[in-house]
């Protein structure tokens, strides 16, 4: 069993979750900006996420302690990059994941041209990143649109904020495109229906109608774009790749009773609507069907229908961290995973999160998605969120993320040599970041240890976990010495 050669080894980071700097180099606020710290809250409720009102949301803007909104302060990347660079490159990492913020180089996403500082700090990232031979692989839309284009008009509920990320998009091609030859549309586009603020910009509150409905209309109104951007990427640079990522909630049923099944593939006909959209072009009838008995209601306008089935993307990426059951029980134990609850597996263990780790849940994502769409996949995201402890003589032994890995990589080495094409894989995260839905960075996930507590004090740091020397003897072997 071997991996091909040229087979893709990395990490993946979010603007929004490592940058800070959040009122520097002409930036605008996001939607991460106001992200509260959740740090007793119980497990159950990390999954729910952020739920915002027009005045948390002003008087966050007003409140300037980045204590409260961590994902303000990130882990400096904005400033440590070249150091934080050339650890990866010394794990030897050949591709990292980042994402640009929209409004970095659109403050508010309604202007005409870019903010020239951030377009030379993306620059001068994509250049450093070619000095240390790292490829880009960069999202586009990460968790972060404009807080403005919330505020005004509930973000991606509005059909014009199509035209503006095209704005956003076809600056970043044209002044990155010699330097990204990989992108990524939406992040977890499918998130938009568990998590309107974060992924849409939706302000629950002045939504006029049901929220579900917002929702869906937002989803498909980022579908639209997503074909849009492709079509521009093509246009631009026709050697280029795009792909779409969906979060892999892979979920089992329950027991083998027949309701349990019939609800988990209900589940799963929703969870494969999005890259039914984005990779093989279209809605399926059995969705739209189950949506309009939701109540919910696609907003179609001419030419979308041809847009969506002409510019599919070219590779899917996803997200795999945990799988759930499904159950008609109503009093069926529930655990959280990533921005869900679910049924509790039995036969899994779950992190302190409650996320249950399935390694095997795994090859068969992998296995699921290829068998239909037959399009190049690549895991942009899989990880470990767990406590560390930073010893004495300043070594961080975390034998646990190891061992996660580990029973990943096995995994995901069968799945390939069962036929899956693989472009690559991408951890999340390779070093200690701020947690998307806790705004936690105690919920540890990176190779590289960052001295900063949640509070944000430390000296910000980097330290090489165990971890990290495992990943590098990983990669140089190219996953034959695990
Ligand atoms: C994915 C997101 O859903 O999961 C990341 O794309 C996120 O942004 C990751 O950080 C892990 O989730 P969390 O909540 O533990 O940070």
């Amino acid at each position: 069993m071997a991996l091909p050669k040229g087979f893709r080894w990395g990490g993946a980071l979010a603007a929004n979750q490592v940058e800070g700097a959040w009122r520097e180099g002409g930036r605008g606020p996001a939607v991460s900006d106001v992200a509260t710290y959740k740090p007793k809250a119980d497990p159950k409720e990390y999954a729910l996420h952020h739920v915002n009102t027009v005045a948390s949301i002003t008087a966050a803007l007003e409140d300037d302690d980045t204590v409260y909104y961590p994902k303000r302060r990130g882990i400096d990347f904005y400033h440590r990059y070249p150091e934080d660079l050339a650890l990866f490159a010394e794990m030897g990492f050949t591709t990292l994941r980042v994402s640009i913020a929209w409004t970095r180089l659109y403050p508010t996403g309604e202007e005409l041209e870019p903010n020239e500082e951030g377009v030379a700090y993306y620059l001068a990232l994509f250049e450093e990143m070619q000095r240390v031979g790292i490829e880009p692989l960069v999202t586009l839309s990460h968790y972060d649109p404009p807080i403005a284009l919330a505020l005004k008009h509930n973000g991606w509920v509005e059909r014009r904020t199509i035209e503006l990320f095209e704005r956003f998009s076809r600056t970043c091609f044209e002044r990155f495109g010699h330097l990204v030859k990989m992108w990524l549309t939406f992040n977890e586009i499918d998130g938009m229906i568990r998590h309107p603020f974060t992924s849409g910009g939706i302000i629950e509150e002045t939504v006029e109608g049901s929220v579900l409905q917002a929702s869906y209309t937002a989803l498909h109104h980022q579908f639209v774009a997503s074909a849009s951007v492709t079509r521009m990427l093509k246009e631009l640079w026709p050697e280029a790749q795009i792909g779409c990522m969906l979060t892999m909630l892979t979920t089992y049923p329950n027991t083998c009773h027949p309701d349990d099944v019939a609800a988990t593939q209900a589940k799963e006909r929703l969870l494969y609507l999005c890259t039914d959209v984005q990779a093989a072009g279209a809605y399926p009838s059995l969705a739209l069907n189950a949506l309009g008995r939701m109540g919910v209601e696609i907003p179609f306008v001419e030419g979308d229908v041809e847009l969506l089935r002409e510019h599919p993307v070219d590779f899917i990426s996803f997200s795999y961290y945990m799988t759930m059951t499904e159950s008609v029980n109503p009093d069926a134990e529930r655990t959280p995973g990533n921005t869900v609850l679910g049924v509790k597996n039995p036969f899994l263990e779950s992190s302190e999160w409650g996320w249950q780790i399935d390694p095997v849940g795994l090859r068969i994502s992998l296995i699921d998605l290829y068998d239909r769409y037959n399009k190049p996949l690549f895991i942009v995201e899989n990880g470990l969120g767990m406590r560390d402890e930073l010893t004495d003589d300043g070594k961080v032994h975390d034998p646990y993320r190891i061992d996660y890995f580990r029973r990943h990589f096995e995994q995901m080495i069968q799945a390939v040599d069962e036929g899956v094409d693989l472009m690559g894989y991408v951890s999340w995260a390779p070093i200690d970041l701020i947690s998307a839905s806790s705004s936690q960075i105690s919920k540890r996930y990176g190779f590289i240890y960052v001295d900063q507590d949640d509070l944000g004090n430390g000296s910000g740091d980097r330290l090489r976990k165990d971890s990290f020397f495992w990943y590098q003897k990983v990669i140089a072997s190219n996953g034959t010495d695990l």
